[in-house]
């Protein structure tokens, strides 16, 4: 190679870093993969009902893995990852655009807030105070509420690490919003690994006393979203015991076996094989919508759930730090939605896995604490792991 051939690889890569680019990553694990340089780029994605810019990063990690996540709602709009033959597809449902968020979202890829899934009577006494919240779903209180953190813009900022592309994004939600004390500055980190991993890392603190619980709503269909239900997907969930439900979908305040039931998910079985069986607490979710207490109590990253979905190898590993998993079949769905690419969002064709404290918690003292008191800092932290076989 001579003097000015050397210069050419130089100033690409000189190129690239200005551009925003970092240089390749290590080998992927087993080396069968060729790897690229991580990439990061932002764009317009429209402008939110309150006229605010809606901003939309795109993250693809060294595997070409493809994470698109925008400002409003801090929702996950796109997830790109390979299946065995390194086909790509994109396996969470949404919509093509900012204005289909708007007018009709079921929580696709949003970060949830400030408190994910349900409170009952929408009321909580705490500190001997009593907070009222809106009955958004029967006579409880869902999902943060009318305008929970899914309706709202997050101020964003990109994350560069030297195993990672990533968005850090911040809300800070002013006291007595949609009801609840205190104001709570909240922020959610998504990182796209070279591990081929999305790990959201969550933080808030507050300035009064509060409750808080945080997840993240992606709606996953490893056959690639709009490609069918997710009934064939084999699941496995690491709990001994569930929360059982009312007919409102509020927890009894029993932590029943899984044992001898269609919630024994310990060892992986299809999400079908048992979901149409006479089970009254199948029959009050429509199929799957509970929590489950997972084995891994102390607060440490640990696996929750796995996923594999035989005709593609798709696999996905969900690692939290939370006690609870609800895992949603998607029962909700029923034709009605035309998502990205025109496809149709038919009965069970999407599953979410949200990691979080359990349900009606500020009700619930026996379950473990949502509280978050001034000077506390609320964390968790959780990764949606992907491989193929
Ligand atoms: C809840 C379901 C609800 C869905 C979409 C899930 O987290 O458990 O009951 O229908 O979110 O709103």
């Amino acid at each position: 190679m001579n003097k000015g051939e050397r210069w050419i690889p130089a100033l690409g890569l000189c190129l690239a870093i200005l551009l925003g680019c970092q240089p390749a990553a290590p080998p992927a694990p087993g080396g069968q993969e060729e790897d690229r340089a991580m990439n990061l780029e932002t764009s317009d994605f429209g402008t939110a009902p309150g006229g605010q810019a809606v901003m939309l990063y795109s993250l693809t990690n060294a595997h070409g893995l493809r994470a698109r996540i925008m400002t409003y709602g801090a929702i996950v709009v796109s997830l790109e990852v390979p299946d065995r033959d390194g086909d790509m597809a994109d396996i969470v449902l949404g919509y093509d655009d900012l204005a289909g968020y708007v007018a009709d979202n079921p929580y696709f890829g949003a970060i949830v807030g400030r408190y994910g899934n349900r409170i009952a009577g929408a009321r909580f006494t705490l500190d001997g105070r009593e907070y009222r919240l809106a009955a958004n779903n029967g006579p409880n209180h869902l999902h943060g509420g009318l305008r929970g953190f899914d309706k709202v813009v997050w101020s964003a900022e990109p994350v560069r690490r030297s195993d990672a592309v990533g968005v850090k994004m911040a809300y800070t939600s002013p006291d007595g919003e949609e009801g609840y004390p205190g104001t709570l500055t909240a922020h959610v980190t998504y990182l796209l690994t070279n591990h081929d991993e999305l790990k959201i890392l969550y933080e808030a603190t507050t300035d009064k006393p509060t409750v808080v619980n945080l997840t993240h709503h992606s709606y996953f269909n490893l056959l690639g979203q709009g490609r069918g239900d997710i009934l064939g997907h084999e699941l496995q969930i690491l709990a001994d015991r569930f929360t059982p439900v009312d007919d409102t979908l509020i927890p009894t305040g029993e932590r029943r076996a899984v044992a001898g039931t269609p919630f024994d998910f310990r060892t992986h079985v299809a999400i079908g094989a048992r979901i149409g069986a006479e089970n009254r607490q199948l029959a009050f979710g429509g199929g799957y919508d509970h929590n489950w207490i997972l084995d891994n109590q102390d607060g440490d990253l640990a696996l929750a759930a796995r996923l594999f979905e035989p005709t593609t190898g798709r696999m996905m590993e969900v690692l939290t730090t939370e006690p609870g998993l609800q895992f949603y079949s998607g029962n909700f769905l029923d034709g009605s939605i035309t998502g990205k690419d025109g496809a149709v969002y038919i009965h069970r064709s999407g599953f979410c896995l949200e990691t979080q404290h359990y349900p009606d918690s500020p009700n619930q003292p026996e379950f473990p604490s949502v509280v978050l008191r001034p000077g506390e800092t609320y964390t968790q932290t959780t990764v949606y792991r992907f491989s193929a076989r």
